[in-house]
């Protein structure tokens, strides 16, 4: 039978397989490109920051930061880059609002969003998909996207910047969360 399938691939398929054998270099073979998603196509994930609210802001669009900032959100620049809508090898980065709390909390692992609606008190619930991105950094070009939060301001802040991560658990304010994705850097 084994036998019988070779060749009936080869008597179909002989040219693709010289082809596909032959010809194409090594490298090419050796990219990701069926699943990684396409860097040019990602966007700013803008960050904004509350100090009413004690709430980190994040979002592709320039439109719904500016809402932010007419609401008191005072910009802090770029997060890094994700993706707007779904590339090979991403999955979507939930965003998450907990009304009690004034907290976005962005996660792309379904069992803790769940556990964020359903277990949490107060609860979080279902805002939007903020993006896609990354579970890990197997994708050339991406970093971690750390997630730190605040039991005492009650924020969820997120940073590629490891010292800035290390440096907000080390005031004694944030706790580290680890990482919650993977994603490009700002710049
Ligand atoms: C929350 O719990 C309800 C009831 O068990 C369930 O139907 C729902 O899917 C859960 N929500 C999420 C996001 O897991």
């Amino acid at each position: 039978m084994i036998f019988s399938y070779k060749a009936l691939i080869l008597a179909v398929f002989p040219l693709a397989t010289s082809v596909i054998g032959a010809t194409l270099p090594l490298e090419s073979r050796q990219t990701c490109t069926l699943t990684c998603g396409n860097v040019a196509d990602s966007l700013p994930f803008i960050q904004s920051f509350s100090q009413s609210g004690s709430d980190h802001f994040y979002t592709t669009s320039t439109t719904e930061n500016a809402q932010f900032a007419a609401k008191g959100y005072a910009p802090q620049g770029v997060a890094g880059r994700i993706f707007p809508t779904q590339e090979p090898g991403t999955v979507p980065f939930f965003r998450l609002f907990n009304a009690g709390w004034i907290d976005h909390t962005y996660t792309a692992n379904q069992q803790l969003r769940s556990a964020e609606i359903n277990i949490t008190k107060p609860p979080y619930a279902d805002d939007t998909i903020a993006g896609y991105v990354y579970l890990d950094g197997s994708c050339p070009g991406t970093i971690p996207l750390f997630w730190a939060f605040s039991t005492s301001i009650t924020d969820s802040f997120f940073t590629t910047d490891l010292a800035e991560y290390d440096s907000a658990i080390s005031s004694g304010v944030y706790n580290g969360q680890g990482i919650a994705a993977y994603i490009y850097p700002a710049a």
